[in-house]
């Protein structure tokens, strides 16, 4: 048999699994950030306020939420040196690949903020990443299109300033839609922190080696770009495409069970989650405000989504299993809905995530943590001598 399996308490007390920054009850379909529910959150709360939130344990003030908004606005334009980074990649390269070689490189510029145990650094690579990752995401865009990157205005909220960053051209400074906007932060929430997923694990254990931030960041982007995690988005739109009509949905789901075909239906399942994922209701709901205001509540994938839900929501198979739609389901319609490309998909989820992976990045920096060592469980050959 597989003999024992062993484990090395000092692994555990590395804080690897230690933290007070969100709760998610995966049977329950319960999500909370620093104890607020995540329905709550979107309905009451910004981007910018979770952000503080999830780093700082408490809501901000109105005081602090100014000076807080104020100094992310302060960092959001990157090195004018790094623009030139882009050139080396080709145009056609996947965003995703484009975005972890430029958070990288942010390691090459901000070295007055790479001290990881003085906490004053560690706030200003918060707030420089929190602040930048639009406008690199904003530039990888560009980049990909030909078109010249757009400079951060201060004058814009963070939502609004990434879709004028996104969408703008220097001949022409279109005002955001408030709607957009609206529904931009939202998705930003909704992906601002998920607990130690494969993404945020992969942040921590980098982070427990005394990497820098940055390069942490980055980690986490490789991470998160696998079809399995965030890279689900954009799978997901790319399955709705494929089905194309309401027709061949039922033979999309027979296919999603057959064991041998390791197609699986996306934005299904989740690794806790065995009932709805609340970010999923969220979501649901926000893809509705967005498609009436933008008047595409006709939208066909949108009803291809709504009738796969349905026939996979009521399929014993999938009941069994505990497998629901999750984040990725409906996020994919409503990016399009706003007219940002599939490939793309992914850039934003890591986008909003970084509040996230840094607050899980300063919270184990900042308290008593050893290096991360998974164990693992042996299975090969006990000791053999060289032969002859
Ligand atoms: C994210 O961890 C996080 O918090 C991640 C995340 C975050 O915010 O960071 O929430 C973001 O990554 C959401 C998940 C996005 N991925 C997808 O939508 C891809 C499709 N989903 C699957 O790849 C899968 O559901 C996973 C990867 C999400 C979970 O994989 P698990 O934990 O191995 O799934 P499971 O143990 O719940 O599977 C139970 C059964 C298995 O069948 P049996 O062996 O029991 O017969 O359900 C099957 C699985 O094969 N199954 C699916 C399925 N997901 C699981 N069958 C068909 N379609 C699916 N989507």
């Amino acid at each position: 048999g597989k003999g024992l399996f062993t484990y090395d308490p000092g692994f555990v007390s590395t804080a690897a699994t230690e933290s007070a920054i969100t709760y998610i009850d995966g049977a329950a379909g319960v999500l909370l950030h620093r104890g607020y529910p995540i329905d709550q959150l979107a309905e009451k709360s910004d981007y910018l306020e979770t952000c503080y939130l999830l780093l700082h344990g408490e809501l901000p003030d109105a005081e602090q939420k100014e000076t807080f908004v104020s100094t992310i606005k302060n960092h959001t334009m990157v090195h004018e040196q790094l623009s030139h980074f882009f050139n080396g990649f080709r145009r056609d390269a996947h965003p995703m690949a484009v975005m972890c070689g430029v958070v990288g490189a942010l390691s090459a510029f901000y070295h007055d903020s790479l001290d990881i145990h003085d906490e004053h650094s560690r706030m200003v690579s918060a707030h420089r990443l929190i602040a930048k990752m639009p406008t690199l995401a904003a530039m990888v865009y560009k980049y990909s299109i030909g078109q010249p990157f757009m400079y951060p205005r201060n004058d814009l909220s963070y939502a609004e300033n990434f879709l004028h960053m996104m969408f703008n051209t220097p001949c022409e400074e279109k005002k955001v839609s408030p709607v957009l906007a609206k529904a931009m932060d939202r998705i930003f929430l909704l992906h601002a922190d998920h607990e130690q997923n494969a993404s945020t694990s992969t942040v921590r254990l980098a982070g427990s080696t005394g990497a820098n931030p940055f390069a942490c960041i980055a980690s986490g982007i490789a991470a998160l770009w696998g079809p399995a995690h965030g890279g689900a988005n954009e799978a997901v739109l790319n399955m709705l495409n494929e089905i194309g009509d309401e027709s061949n949905i039922d033979k999309f789901v027979a296919k999603a069970k057959d064991k041998e075909d390791p197609f699986r239906l996306m934005g299904f399942g989740h690794r806790v989650y065995k009932n709805f994922d609340p970010r999923a209701k969220v979501m649901k709901q926000t893809c509705d405000e967005v498609l009436a205001e933008l008047g595409m509540e006709d939208d066909p994938l949108l009803k291809i989504a709504m009738k796969l839900e349905k026939i996979a929501t009521e399929d014993e198979y999938f009941i069994k299993r505990g497998l629901y739609p999750n984040v990725d389901f409906y996020s994919g319609i409503i990016l399009k809905a706003i007219g940002i490309p599939t490939e793309m998909f992914t850039v934003i989820f890591a986008t909003g995530r970084t509040p996230g992976w840094i607050a899980h990045w300063n919270e184990m920096i900042s308290g008593n943590y050893r290096i991360g060592r998974p164990r693992q469980l042996y299975t090969g050959y006990a000791k053999r001598d060289y032969p002859g």
